[in-house]
């Protein structure tokens, strides 16, 4: 199991500082959360902030937009070079032409479903995607619970890729600790993101070994 610690939860008075932090820790990606104030009810972070990650990250980025306006955002961050950008499909109405866009950036397109979203929403997409991220809270904010209806959804998205497209990750956010993580890598899931349970825990590397199961 990868994990991905979201900066959200990092004290952004001192980003640098838990940025090298997780990435020393052990971490596989760092995700980062950007909201619009539309999409969802909170805003974060742009290409100011997300730039200083990167220079400063020694794991690839892991770039979660929650946006009204998906390409705009995507043509904010490829320069950037991320390695993955996951953006909503509750949101795009021209899904193809936008996982075609990111990955002519030489960007790994990702699509995410909120956790209301059927799994089959992706179906038609999967064979050109890289990911598919379930959301396992409603997408804002960090330090929510887990919502437990993800675990069968993650179980039919494996079936799912495993017929039509081996390669494609999944990958869960949101809620994620070690009392969930066995079965969420029993249902196939490839990567978690861990937000709070990461940042609050007295010791990061532990929090990160404990779910890289
Ligand atoms: C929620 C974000 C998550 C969140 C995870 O909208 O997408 O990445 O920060 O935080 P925890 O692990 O605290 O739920
Ligand atoms: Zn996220």
């Amino acid at each position: 199991m990868l994990v991905a610690p979201s900066i959200l939860s990092a004290d952004f008075g001192n980003l640098q500082r838990d940025v090298e932090d997780i990435c020393k820790s052990g971490c596989d990606l760092v995700h980062v959360d950007v909201m619009d104030g539309h999409f969802v009810p909170n805003l974060t972070i742009g290409p100011v902030v997300v730039t200083a990650i990167a220079k400063v990250a020694t794991k690839p980025l892991d770039i979660h937009l929650m946006v009204k306006n998906n390409t705009f955002f995507v043509e904010l961050f490829a320069p950037l070079k991320p390695e993955y950008i996951s953006f909503h499909i509750e949101e795009e109405k021209h899904p193809h032409r936008l996982i075609q866009k990111i990955r002519s950036l030489g960007i790994k397109p990702a699509i995410v479903l909120n956790p209301h979203t059927p799994p089959e929403s992706v179906e038609f997409l999967l064979k050109d995607l890289d990911m598919v991220l379930l959301m396992s809270v409603n997408p804002g904010f960090g330090g929510q619970s887990f919502i437990d209806s993800v675990i069968d959804k993650a179980a039919r998205l494996n079936k799912m890729r495993n017929k039509l497209n081996p390669s494609c990750l999944i990958e869960v956010d949101g809620g994620v600790n070690n009392k969930n993580i066995q079965s969420l890598k029993d249902v196939g899931v490839d990567i978690v993101v861990a937000g709070s349970y990461v940042f609050k825990h007295a010791s990061k590397e532990v929090a990160i070994k404990s779910l890289q199961i």
